[in-house]
Formats: C-alpha cells, structure tokens, sequence
C-alpha cells in the first residue's frame, strides 16, 4: 500500500503548516497575530499593523518610531531601477514593472544586504516604486518620497500628486491595512515555496508579485473596477451579472477560498465607501451599483464580495489609475509576504510535494527522422 496521501485539488482545506502571523476564518473573522481587523481597522496605523503582522507583537512607541524612521530612510529606491522601468514598453502593465524593478533592486543590492536590511530596504521602496514605474510609462517627472508626510499620505501623494485630506488618507489606510495580510494565500505560498528554497527575500517576493498579478488573486481589484465602469447603472447590474454566469466567466470581486459567508474587509471597506462618498460629495449611484451587484450575486449564487469589490471603487474615488489597483495591493502585502518568509525560514524544510504519474511508460526512443 502506498504511503503517500492525496489531497483535493487546488489543495481545498489542506493545512500545510502552523502559522502565528495571521488567520482568515470561514465565520468571516481575520486576525492578525491576535488582533481582529475591525479592531485594527479601528485604532492602529499601517505602520503598527504591519509591524504587528513583521513581528507578532504591536510596537511600543519608540519602536514604532525607529520602524518608520527606518521605511523613510530606505524609501528611495536607486535611479539605475528607474531607468531600467524606463526600457520597458510604455503600455507594460505596472505589475510587469513593479515584478521586474524587484528582481533589478536583488540583482543589485542582495549580495551586499544581510537578510533583515534587505526585507526593510525592499518593502520601505515599494511605494515609491508603484508610482514612479507608473509615471515612467507615462512620461511623467520620477516623484521622490516626502519624510514629513506619514506613509499612508506620502504613497498616495506620489500616485495622486497632491496631500490627501483626512478622510481620504484615513480611508486609504485603512485599505492598505485589509490588504496586508490574509494567511496562506496564493503569493504568500508561493513567497514560502521560494524561501523554503534559502532563495533571497528579493527573489522569494518576485515571485510573490508573479503570483498577485492573476485575476484569480490580486488582479481582481483591477477587473472589478472595470465591471463596475461597465455595467454603469444599478438598473442594468443583475443582466450584466446573469451574462457574466451564462458564459461560465467569474465575476471578479466574488467568492473566496476561506469566506463563504462574509469577508469582513469587504464589509468594513464598504462602510469606509460609503464615508468617503458622503465627504468627498461624489454621486452615490457607485456605491449603489456595488450593493446592487452584491445583493444580486448572493441571490443567485451565494458568493459574497471579496476585499477587491470595494477597494476598487475606493480607489477610483481616490483618483488612483485602475492599472496601479494590484501594484498598491503588493505595496501592503510585502510586509505580510516578509514575514511568511522569515516563519518558513524558521523552522525550514524544503516545499516539494509530490504528483501521481499518469503519463506513458516505457516508450522506447524513435530517431526524428522516423517519427
Ligand atoms: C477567489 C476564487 C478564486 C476562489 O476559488 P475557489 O475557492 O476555488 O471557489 P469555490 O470552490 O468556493 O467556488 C464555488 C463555486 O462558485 C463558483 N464561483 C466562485 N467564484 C465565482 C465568481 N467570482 N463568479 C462566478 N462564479 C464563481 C465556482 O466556479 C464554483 O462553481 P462550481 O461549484 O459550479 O464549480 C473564486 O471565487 C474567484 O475566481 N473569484 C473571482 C476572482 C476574485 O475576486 N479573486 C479575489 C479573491 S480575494
């Protein structure tokens, strides 16, 4: 009898491993080392929640202070990046930027970083990087980083070009926060698969922003926001849905491997739509929209909304361009995806599982010419 076991497909509730980073739940609950995100959500900055999600712990005051010295410090990524963002096709997908212009930073500073100034140097960059790949392929000035604005103000004044107000800083944040971190996701496997290898942290979140690009994944804020320009009108949401069905395509922003009921960042994001449309006086037919393609897709098939359903029209509202969705998604995750690469390299064994061979065997050679 064969020792080896099977799992479903897509590995559907196998649990490959412990974890004290984070747990996603089928109740609808997320935690991040304890914490629950509407709490979080409620009092901590970015910068707590992620030092929370590097370290399993919330910074005392003068750590928090050193952690965002230090972001601030290594937030300028080299000029010879930039030019390399500058080689590629203007209508690359920034996505194809951001992975390449992480690959470029390891092939440049990896062999001369040890692993924890590499992990900070790397995630401090991203926001700059996000941005600037984005205004590269647009012709546009590089911004730099602006240490008097806190992390959160500073990112989305290097997309936007102007200092968010309160509200729309508070409802970014607070965005970025949802994004952070969610357990063993698609990237953060693949983030593990590649530490579990002692790849560098350069590589092993290279392969993360591969594996975020996907629709099924962090592409999915991207797409929704296209549906929702699509479709328009409240009034026309459930036939543009029922099309959507009919042709066997996923809506993007719907379903979830863990939450089958409710995921709680969609219905925290939800409120803060809600908010920043009631300050920033925008018309209120998207927020109607959103709910209208919501209720629709649970009655007709019991998916709830998904985090990127209502990050992306928060996004929109914040005037960030649709293609720099995913890319802002990554700018967050990085800090989870850096601590799932220090917990696998904790206690290491190399990630290689196994298949079932159902090919040929025993096929002798034919020379080409007889084939
Ligand atoms: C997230 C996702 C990949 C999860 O996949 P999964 O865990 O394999 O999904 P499930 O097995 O729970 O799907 C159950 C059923 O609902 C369907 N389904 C799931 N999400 C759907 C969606 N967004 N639109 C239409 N149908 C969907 C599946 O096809 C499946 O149908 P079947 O039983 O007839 O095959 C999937 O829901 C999806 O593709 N969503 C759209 C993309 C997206 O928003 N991704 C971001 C996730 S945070």
């Amino acid at each position: 009898m064969s020792d080896k076991i099977r799992v479903p497909k897509g590995l559907y509730g196998v649990v490959v491993d412990e974890s004290a980073i984070a747990k996603s739940d089928v109740s609808g609950s997320l935690v991040y080392a304890g914490y629950s995100i509407d709490d979080l959500a409620e009092h901590a900055s970015f910068t707590e929640a992620a030092f929370l999600v590097l370290n399993g712990r919330l910074p005392k005051k003068g750590e928090l202070e050193e952690f965002e010295r230090l972001l601030r410090s290594n937030s300028s990524p080299p000029s010879d990046v930039y030019r390399i963002a500058g080689l590629l096709p203007a209508d690359s997908h920034p996505m194809d930027s951001l992975r390449t212009c992480i690959s470029a930073l390891g092939a440049m500073m990896s062999h001369t970083q040890d692993r924890h100034t590499a992990e900070l140097s790397l995630a401090a960059k991203m926001p700059a990087l996000v941005s600037n790949c984005y205004r590269i392929a647009h012709g546009q000035v590089v911004v730099h980083p602006d240490s008097s604005l806190d992390y959160a103000s500073d990112f989305l004044r290097m997309i936007t070009g102007r200092i968010p107000g309160q509200t729309e800083r508070w409802v970014f944040e607070r965005v970025l926060m949802f994004y952070l971190e969610h357990d063993l996701n698609a990237s953060s496997f693949t983030v593990r698969v590649i530490g579990s290898t002692l790849a560098d942290v350069y590589a092993a979140v290279t392969g993360g922003l591969a594996a975020l690009k996907g629709p099924l994944h962090g592409g999915a804020n991207e797409n929704a926001m296209k549906m929702l320009l699509e479709v328009g009108d409240p009034a026309k949401a459930q036939a543009f849905i029922d099309s959507m069905l009919a042709k066997g395509e996923k809506v993007p922003g719907f379903g979830h491997r863990v939450y089958k009921r409710v995921d709680p960042r969609a219905q925290l994001a939800k409120g803060l739509l809600k908010r920043l449309i009631e300050e920033v006086r925008a018309d209120t037919s998207l927020y109607e929209l959103c709910d209208a393609i919501e209720r629709y897709m649970w009655e007709k098939k019991k998916l709830p909304a998904n985090v990127d359903f209502y990050a992306a029209p928060i996004f929109y509202l914040l005037g960030i361009p649709i293609p720099l969705y995913t890319p802002i998604f990554a700018a967050s995750r990085v800090f989870g995806w850096i601590a799932h690469y220090n917990e696998q390299l904790k206690d290491n064994k190399i990630i290689r599982p196994d298949v079932e061979y159902v090919g040929p065997r025993g096929l002798k050679y034919v020379p080409i010419e007889q084939r």
